[in-house]
């Protein structure tokens, strides 16, 4: 049986790739590592928690020697890291964090890869997720192909961009066999309310301002968070060694227009009159070194391995507000913090 190291699985693109490889690979044996920060949640995966496959481990990978310990004792034969400090606002306010887990972090995985998968390289994997983000900002047109020179502003893109050249230098220096992907903005389920959808969506179902930064102008390709987990699929199983790429939908959207768009859906699921949602936007300072836009080309995704988007933007936000609206104790557990409880009363110890 494969054994599989998913870190980050309790976030929430982790969760989503953890809960499909659960389901459609009962012959992999899945070990899901997070160190449950503010953005990891076990209750992300209540619904496959009890599969003979998954099993949680709360481990820091900025701490070498318990990833070592890890890797010696249980042998995987692939890592899908994901693992990471994930906001770029929080990357702004105070870098560290990012570094550690990010670069430092990777580095440990990658350290432990090469010494305990030693003489297997050929049978072993190391899949890094990446983002666009490291591709820097794009004026109003073109689009990011896996060749785009690496260009990032944010400490957080700066920091991936830092671990995706690791992984390549582990390739080339040692000939360890790594994948990267670098996937456009996600959104769907499990979201966690910091970042532009999920926040939007909450804030307008307690009555409270949406902040858009600047004139909203900066534009974003959306991605259905299950599509993303699918090219993850597709990618760890037929990519070649070394190889990259690029994950998105092809769907641009201005922050505004999207804001009013979700402010629309808002509305009609709420029961509210047509612009009440809206009334509550409100242009706030922009970020500090705001990218104008992101868009990536997908081609080679859907050329060589037959990866395409399987869902619209329109639908996936209605589903996705449905989402949030069906699970209001998620919401008001992360927004709390009561998750953190979670752990403490159903995992510890296990
Ligand atoms: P997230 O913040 O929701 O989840 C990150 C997870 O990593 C959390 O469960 C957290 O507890 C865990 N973690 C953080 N530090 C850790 C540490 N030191 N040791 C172990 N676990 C730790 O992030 P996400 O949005 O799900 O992103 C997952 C990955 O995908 C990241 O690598 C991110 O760079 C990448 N990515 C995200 C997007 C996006 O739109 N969110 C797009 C492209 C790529
Ligand atoms: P975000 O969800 O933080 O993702 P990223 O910065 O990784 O793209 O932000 C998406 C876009 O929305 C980005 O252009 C910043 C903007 N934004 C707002 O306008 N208001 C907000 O409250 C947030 C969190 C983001």
């Amino acid at each position: 049986m494969k054994k599989i190291l998913i870190t980050g699985g309790a976030g929430f693109i982790g969760s989503h790739v953890v809960r499909r490889f659960v389901n459609s690979y009962p012959q992999y044996e899945i070990v899901n590592l997070d160190k449950l920060t503010y953005a990891g949640n076990l209750a992300n995966l209540t619904d496959i928690e009890s599969k003979p496959n998954y099993r949680f481990l709360k481990a820091d990978i900025t701490d070498a020697a318990e990833i070592n310990e890890l890797f010696q004792r249980e042998q995987f034969d692939a890592v899908i890291h994901l693992a990471a400090e994930s906001h770029v606002d929080r990357s702004i306010a105070d870098p560290t964090a990012f570094v550690m887990t990010n670069v430092i972090g990777t580095v440990n995985l990658l350290n432990a890869a090469r010494e305990y998968w030693k003489g297997n390289y050929d049978s072993k994997r190391f899949y890094h997720v990446s983002t666009d983000e490291v591709y820097g900002a794009l004026g109003e047109t073109g689009m990011f192909t896996e060749t785009t020179a690496y260009d990032p502003h944010s400490p957080y893109s700066a920091s991936k961009a830092s671990s995706d050249h690791f992984v390549r230098a582990y390739h080339d220096t040692y000939g360890l066999d790594v994948v990267i992907s670098n996937c456009s903005n996600n959104y769907g389920s499990h979201h966690f309310p910091e970042k532009l959808i999920p926040l939007a969506i909450n804030n307008i179902k307690n009555n409270r301002p949406v902040p858009v930064y600047g004139k909203g102008e900066n534009v974003r390709d959306w991605l259905w968070v299950v599509d993303h987990a699918r090219a993850i699929d597709v990618i760890f199983h037929q990519a070649k060694t070394g190889e990259t790429y690029n994950i998105g939908g092809h769907n641009e959207w201005k922050n505004i227009d999207l804001i009013q768009l979700l402010c629309k859906i808002m509305d009609k699921k709420l029961g509210r009159e047509a612009g009440t949602s809206a009334k509550l936007i409100t242009f706030v300072t922009d970020r500090a070194g705001h990218d104008l836009r992101y868009a990536i080309d997908s081609t080679k995704l859907q050329e060589k391995l037959n990866w395409v988007p399987s869902l619209q933007f329109e639908e996936g936000l209605e589903k996705t507000v449905d989402w949030y609206l069906e699970n209001e104790k998620w919401l008001s557990d992360v927004t709390s913090g009561n998750y953190q409880a979670y752990y403490e009363t159903q995992y510890h110890g296990r």
